[in-house]
């Protein structure tokens, strides 16, 4: 499979479509740009829409290595970059001093070889494999770090480039493909998203939806998704604490199909509302006369529309 970026939106789409990943035509216009012109994409969007997983299919379908960061509060260097590997330091001091051949600065500049460097993902994301590809580097909701770690991002994703002080700088010979996505638990600062190519990923239609389902469940039957689909549309238009995500489409459909379900009844919705919503004042909001009255509204929407 080639290791090639898509030459244009169509092709993106494709790309996309090939790894079961249903994008609207905006989305893959900004990911050709970002693409093309070699910069960062950050993705912005709700728990559960196919944030993490452009990165992912990116990485299958263009057969490049997935190199991700998981971001986290207190994340630092020595995590997210690179790390002096100080007990083999340790040992090769030992051995030295063993040999009693000890040549103190010479020790001081071989204990500080790449061999002793344990390469975090910023790090790993520069080294480009051997067929040439660059990888694909996932910043993984990068909200949750603080906005010194950000500020540090500044710099690599500017210049694609890592100063080791005992080293030197280390520079990408090709630049990773960049994926940052963020939840927004907090604003990311003005700076770091200039750096980017930005995209709001929403919820998708019930059109895009129904096709998630149909690629992701091809077990679930045609009549159910579609009420699957229809509820959880609605649902979302309910003033909850949190909203489902395509996360909880998939969960629920596979979940009803597991139970062999064939179409939606007020008592299995019921049953299973845990798959689509996670917190209790929720399920207490919804279920029981809410949820059949949604049902009822489906049902309607269906025969009317005939399908
Ligand atoms: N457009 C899509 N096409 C196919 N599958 C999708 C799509 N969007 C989301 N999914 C599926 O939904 C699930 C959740 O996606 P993902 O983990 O990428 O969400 P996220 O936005 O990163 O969520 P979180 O903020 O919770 O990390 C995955 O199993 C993914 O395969
Ligand atoms: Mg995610």
């Amino acid at each position: 499979m080639s290791t090639a970026i898509p030459k244009d939106i169509d092709a993106t789409l494709d790309l996309l479509t090939r790894g079961n990943y249903i994008a609207d035509r905006s989305l893959a216009t900004t990911l050709f740009l970002a693409l093309k012109m070699g910069r960062p994409l950050f993705l912005e969007g709700e728990a559960g829409v196919g944030k993490t997983e452009i990165a992912k299919v990116l990485s299958e379908t263009l057969s490049r290595p997935l190199v991700r960061l998981q971001c986290y509060e207190g994340l630092d260097v020595a995590s997210a970059v690179y790390e002096w590997n100080y007990a083999r330091q340790m040992i090769e001091i030992r051995l030295a001093e063993a040999s009693g051949d000890i040549d103190r600065e010479r020790l001081g500049q071989d204990i500080f070889r790449n061999e002793f460097l344990i390469k975090r993902p910023l790090l790993q994301a520069l080294e480009v494999a051997a067929d040439g590809a660059a990888p694909v580097l996932l910043i993984d909701e990068l909200d949750r770090t603080d906005e010194a770690f950000e500020a540090y991002l500044l710099e690599v994703l500017s210049d694609f480039q890592i100063t080791i002080p005992e080293i030197g700088t280390i520079k990408a010979s090709q630049p990773p493909i960049v994926i940052v996505t963020s939840n927004r638990t907090r604003e990311i600062h003005d700076a770091l998203k200039r750096r980017c190519l930005y995209y709001w990923v929403d919820y998708p239609d019930a059109e895009r939806e129904l096709a998630i389902l149909r690629t992701k469940v091809p077990g679930c039957e045609e009549t159910l998704s579609r009420q699957v689909v229809a509820f959880i549309q609605r649902l979302r238009e309910h003033d909850l604490f949190k909203l489902p995500g395509i996360a909880e489409t998939i969960d629920w459909a596979t979940a009803l199909t597991e139970l062999n379900k064939i179409v939606l009844e007020p008592e299995t919705v019921d049953n299973t509302l845990g798959a689509i919503l996670k917190y209790q004042d929720d399920i207490q909001k919804i279920q029981g006369s809410e949820a059949a009255k949604i049902l009822e509204e489906v049902k309607h929407d269906m025969a009317v529309s005939g399908s």
